[in-house]
């Protein structure tokens, strides 16, 4: 039997309802900030990634799913979503826009080639948003209050918002330099990939997955030490625009991120509670000044996050969050000889927006009223012979199991006024208040 590519994960069940109802929360989210949807290839030219991700971090050296086209062109499976959003900014010149900043999100597959665990998948989700145009403290707090959002409208409860400045270029050269200072004398005690990293970009030792026990890994210098005045300025008024609405974070100076665009302010929000194993970061993200101008030649500051779909599907089950009822509005038992009209009823039912199922086994009275209630049903619905020529209908609330009869005619009216008063609101999973 062949199996699926390792790292790949199929969806089904419960798992596939609880995807399902984030992606619908997530568009409305998108909606009620006012961020428009892009949907970029999945496969770009190489030398995208290796531009933007950059040339010496893990995801571009020995992550991505690279191929030759049968053109010969050197093509890669998305690894992140931010490259390609921007490259799409450029080449659909959305920068001449007269509305600024540009917000957008998107959301679909992403590839890296790396060692599979709980929570690491080779092909996984991400959603994520970039925002074009403004350099202002107030989107990078913007940004961050999206995920915030979401889980807060998810019910998720042990999450820690995790912050930090990487400053500006000044900035950063200035903490480059602290950082040769601080490794050099110990250059042995790190991994051959740290060494080379040690020439060509420092920062990326701070993000070795081998090497991150040591104690002069810990005893790094910070970033935030080596701001300058108006990078310090910039990342404190990302703390007061959080403040203002009411997000609690911490600041966490450890926190460089692993892919090598960032100016200024880096954030990752962790899930904090228990059994959720090391791979914990439900998503991150941050602000990239130059990274529009080093791909496209546009200067263009940005900022964005993306989250990981699996890490939230994860997350939720670690609190046991229930997303999605199983539960059927309706099933309807229809007699040998009234199966025509049950399927009508089912039909006419659906279109009034009732989750509705039948039997498509011919069983007998005793098996439908297992079915029903193995399938969760609110109400079952008889469909006898005599009843259809009455215009009739039997209707048994299966949880309280009063039965009606009840003219076909007022069957919707009736179910209404039944949702109506035990408000099931399926929508917002119960959560309906937050929703609102
Ligand atoms: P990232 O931190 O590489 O950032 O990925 C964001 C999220 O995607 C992670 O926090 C995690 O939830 C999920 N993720 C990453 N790799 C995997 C994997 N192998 N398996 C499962 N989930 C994974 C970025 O990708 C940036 N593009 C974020 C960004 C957008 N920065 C600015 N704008």
């Amino acid at each position: 039997m062949i199996q699926k590519p390792k790292g790949t994960y199929d969806v089904y069940g419960s798992e596939g309802q609880t995807i399902l109802y984030i992606e619908n929360v997530l568009r409305a989210l998108m909606d009620r900030y006012n961020y428009e949807y892009v949907r970029t290839p999945h496969f770009e030219a190489s030398e995208l990634f290796h531009r933007a991700v950059g040339e010496t971090t893990d995801i571009v050296t020995k992550e991505t799913y690279d191929f030759l086209d049968r053109g010969e062109r050197k093509m890669t499976l998305r690894p992140e979503g931010t490259a390609g959003v921007i490259r799409s900014f450029v080449e659909n010149k959305m920068y001449a826009r007269d509305v600024m900043p540009v917000k957008t999100w998107y959301y679909g597959p992403m590839y890296r080639y790396e060692r599979p665990q709980a929570g690491r998948f080779r092909e996984f989700y991400q959603f994520g948003v970039e925002v074009f145009g403004s350099k202002e403290a107030m989107a990078d707090a913007e940004v961050i209050s999206i995920p915030v959002t979401l889980y807060k409208l998810l019910g998720l409860k042990g999450i820690q918002v995790n912050i930090n400045s990487l400053g500006d270029t000044e900035s950063r050269e200035r903490y480059r330099e602290a950082l040769i200072k601080h490794f050099e004398p110990h250059l042995d005690e790190l991994c051959e990939d740290c060494k080379e990293r040690f020439v060509k970009n420092p920062l990326r030792i701070l993000d070795c997955k081998v090497d991150h026990d040591l104690d002069i890994m810990k005893q790094a210098p910070k970033t935030i030490d080596y701001l300058n005045e108006e990078s310090k300025k910039h990342f404190e008024e990302v703390q007061e625009y959080l403040k203002a609405m009411d997000i609690v974070y911490a600041i966490h100076p450890s926190i460089v991120r692993g892919l090598d665009y960032y100016t200024h302010t880096v954030f990752e929000v962790e899930a904090s509670v228990e059994g959720f194993g090391s791979q914990n970061v439900l998503c991150g993200g941050g602000r990239y000044n130059h990274l529009v101008k080093n791909i496209g030649n546009v200067d263009v500051p940005g900022v964005g996050f993306a989250l990981g779909m699996e890490r939230l599907v994860t997350a939720l089950a670690c609190e046991q969050i229930d997303l999605c009822s199983e539960a059927l509005d309706v099933y309807v038992i229809p007699f040998e000889d009234t199966k025509k009209e049950a399927l009508s009823l089912v039909q006419t039912l659906r279109l009034s927006g009732f989750k509705v199922d039948t039997d498509y086994m011919n069983k007998n009275m005793k098996a439908n009223f297992k079915q029903a209630d193995k399938k969760n049903a609110r109400f079952i619905l008889l469909l006898g012979s005599d009843e259809v020529k009455e215009n009739l209908l039997t209707i048994k609330n299966n949880h309280t199991k009063e039965e009606y009869k009840i003219q076909k005619e007022d069957l919707i009216a009736f179910l209404d006024e039944a949702f109506l008063e035990e408000c099931a609101c399926k929508e917002c999973g119960g959560n309906h208040e937050e929703m609102e």
